[in-house]
């Protein structure tokens, strides 16, 4: 790797949107492969926040680094909270265009480059950086796995893990009290949290917004169980579920700041599904218990490769590019292939067809 190609020699690294179990594992890389190749790094704190005033911001060397990669979180903070070229800003020189505001200290704190970690929103925010002539190099994160041209994100594997266990421990007290449990988990748009630790733990009904539910479909499935003489059920519901003609369930409407806030889906459904089966039926919502805890191994070692990968990005002078997992290799791809979609679960994917194969209902 050579400095001399891309001329990078301080690289500020920020974390924006929510977090996502294996952030600081991904600052740590950044900043011991940085420190490798004789590069110094600046952590900015929450998110482009960190490019307001210079007291945002802290320089970052391999001993600050000990020990954060095992811990969820993020050590440098992080806001989902408005878009940068959206609306001004107060700062100690006054009302300013934030964006204009960052691209300015950027300069000013003798930046070379960024290292953006962030989900599709953020990623998005740093091509528009790009196009302003900041080079940087974009990192995936979410538990939602819901970027396209990445096949994971990090943090997804630590959410899944998570959501599994929780269902093992639900289906023991289900099942002693002969009751229908609903556990709705994350994921926004997209069904994969559900999909996946639907079918790892075992569930009988799996719902993810792809597949819009018929509630009679579902109370079917739990009646025949009953039938058999399974006389409980686990019934796995994304956030983003809809019935069928129906739309999200909203717990809070978006205001131009922030998105809209998803939610409360399980417990419309738990007093449909307690009158059709005439079953105790309770609800569960794992909520951000599935962004804490600390990151399985897959997800430590996929943020130290996206790590590690995007420095050398950097030092190519490969820049406006994000790193992506494409099995078994780290590749780049151009961020303008990157924002505006959103990667949900095709509805003939391999883990869907295997489901249905087990006899796990869809709702459809
Ligand atoms: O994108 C990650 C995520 O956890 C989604 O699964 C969820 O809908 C959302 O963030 C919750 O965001 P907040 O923490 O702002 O409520």
């Amino acid at each position: 790797m050579s400095q001399e190609r891309s001329g990078v020699r301080r690289i500020g690294v920020l974390t924006g949107g929510g977090d996502a179990p294996g952030l600081n594992a991904v600052i740590r890389a950044v900043v011991k492969a940085a420190a490798n190749n004789n590069c110094e790094v600046i952590g900015l704190e929450d998110s482009f926040d960190g490019l307001i005033e210079r007291n945002r911001s802290r320089r970052l060397v391999p001993k600050d680094v000990t020990g954060i990669l095992r811990v969820g979180g993020t050590i440098l903070g992080t806001t989902n909270r408005g878009n940068p070229f959206l609306y001004p800003i107060e700062t100690t020189s006054g009302t300013r265009d934030y964006s204009a505001r960052c691209v300015e200290m950027f300069h000013e704190m003798k930046l070379d480059a960024l290292v953006v970690i962030g989900g599709d929103g953020t990623l998005a925010i740093a091509h528009e950086f790009s196009k302003l002539g900041v080079p940087l190099v974009g990192v995936p994160k979410t538990i939602d796995n819901d970027i396209v041209e990445t096949t994971k994100t990090f943090g997804f594997d630590s959410a899944v893990s998570f959501a599994t266990e929780a269902i093992d421990r639900l289906h023991v007290t289900a099942e002693a009290h002969h009751r229908v449990i609903l556990v709705e988990v994350m994921g926004r748009y997209a069904g994969w949290i559900a999909l996946y630790s639907g079918v790892g733990g075992g569930a009988d009904v799996i719902l993810i917004p792809e597949i819009p539910y018929d509630v009679e479909k579902v109370a079917r499935r739990i009646r025949d169980r009953e039938h058999m003489g399974a006389r409980f059920s686990i019934v796995v519901v994304a956030e983003g579920a809809k019935p069928v003609g129906g739309n999200v369930t909203v717990l809070k409407a978006a205001d131009g700041v922030s998105l809209e806030r998803l939610g409360g889906v399980a417990a419309l459904l738990a007093v449909d599904l307690e009158r059709l089966t005439g079953k105790e039926t309770r609800t569960v919502v794992l909520g951000h218990l599935q962004r804490g805890g600390a990151p399985t191994s897959f997800d430590r070692i996929l943020a130290t490769r996206f790590g590690a990968r995007a420095v050398e990005l950097l030092l190519e002078g490969k820049f406006d590019h994000m790193v992506a997992f494409h099995p078994p290799d780290i590749v780049a791809v151009p961020l303008a292939k990157v924002v505006g979609r959103t990667r949900t679960v095709p509805p003939d994917f391999d883990v869907i067809r295997t489901a249905r194969a087990m006899g796990i209902s869809l709702g459809d």
